[in-house]
């Protein structure tokens, strides 16, 4: 849409001493949680990722498996269904996202995309889970014909350098391996994605990026080289600039707890990132990511999204209010 914000884009300045050319070291303090921020540490990722399988306890998912069968026999046509992809379905985030969609059948036809058949077994390897690349654009087009809408929630992953040893009081480092750095995955592949989405007529995109963007120092930008923030930055002003309908939302630091407990804080520009509210559990952003799907008050709109912590003001139902607050554009 035009009338979306641009914002200059600027490569982060990357040749201080203490940038090498691919590992890096971890800045001393990061806003966003570092140990939550995606970090993949090679012998974790997989358990964690195998965690998301087990039965989620989200009691709102169940009210909606409830309700569905109590009205079974009104059910919506098929034609009335949504058709959604989500992306990056056996990420942590992702996972929930595809989970909740299938929990929804009256509603959703879910279709998830994975890089590899790994994944795609991770998350149980049924005929709606399609294997494809991001950065190669003719790799995802099958998944993204005759979908409705698109949740994005691919990003580039740090790799923890291996040899790290926490008890001698180490700072760890991290890398991308050799064509998984953010401008390839966070730009390049989210690129592709739009580009079939805007080809396919898809109605809605969803895309999750991060806190931290407006600034180009931020520490997270030095993570392994790769400014990561900056590259899902251009993403999402490609995507405000498409004409398509779209959610921006831009996550405080995720945690893997359970959704639905917590009431909701939308901010932009990076504000909540001076207060003390400034993380939000992997659910509760899944939540919102479909919730968004349902509400004309999401749409041609960008913010972050943070929560209070558990006791904290009332758990967030209504999620229409919840995005009319929301009055910014990118
Ligand atoms: N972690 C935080 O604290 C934090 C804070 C704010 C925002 N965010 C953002 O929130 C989003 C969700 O985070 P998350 O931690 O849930 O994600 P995640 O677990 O790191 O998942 C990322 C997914 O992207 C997929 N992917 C990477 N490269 C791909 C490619 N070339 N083609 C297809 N898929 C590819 C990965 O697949 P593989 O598993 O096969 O590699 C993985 O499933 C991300 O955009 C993240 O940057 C995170």
């Amino acid at each position: 849409m035009g009338m979306a914000t641009r914002v200059p884009f600027v490569c982060a300045a990357t040749t201080s001493p203490n940038h090498c050319n691919k590992y890096c070291g971890v800045p001393p303090s990061l806003p966003l949680p570092v140990s939550s921020y995606s970090l993949r540490l090679p012998s974790l990722s997989f358990s964690s990722s195998l965690g998301l399988l087990l039965p989620l306890k989200n009691k709102e998912s169940g009210t909606e498996r409830r309700v569905g069968e109590r009205f079974g026999v009104v059910a919506m046509a098929d034609s009335n269904k949504s058709t959604v992809l989500v992306t990056g379905a056996g990420g942590r985030t992702g996972q929930i996202v595809y989970k909740k969609l299938k929990e929804r059948p009256n509603q959703y036809v879910a279709r998830g995309l994975v890089r590899t058949e790994e994944s795609k077994q991770n998350i149980g390897a049924a005929d709606d889970v399609y294997v494809g690349d991001i950065r190669d654009a003719g790799s995802i087009v099958s998944a993204i014909q005759d979908i409705d809408a698109l949740i994005i929630l691919t990003s580039a992953v740090p790799q923890m350098k291996p040899g790290f040893d926490p008890t001698k009081g180490q700072r760890p480092e991290f890398y991308f391996e050799d064509g998984a750095f953010p401008e390839q995955v966070d730009w390049i592949g989210q690129k592709n994605q739009i580009d079939a989405a805007k080809a396919a007529g898809v109605k809605h995109i969803v895309l999750v990026g991060s806190m931290g963007g407006t600034n180009l120092n931020h520490p997270l930008n030095s993570l392994g080289n790769g400014n990561i923030l900056v590259w899902k930055r251009k993403a999402e002003q490609y995507l405000a600039d498409s004409d398509i309908p779209y959610t921006i939302i831009r996550a405080g630091g995720l945690q893997d707890k359970d959704g639905g407990l917590r009431e909701l804080i939308v901010g932009k520009d990076d504000e909540l990132l001076q207060t003390e509210t400034r993380t939000i559990t992997r659910a509760d952003v899944a939540e919102v990511c479909i919730q968004a799907l349902n509400f004309k008050e999401a749409k041609f709109k960008a913010f972050d999204l943070a929560s209070k912590p558990e006791g904290a003001g009332s758990a967030t139902k209504d999620f229409k209010a919840l995005f009319s607050q929301v009055t910014t554009r990118f």
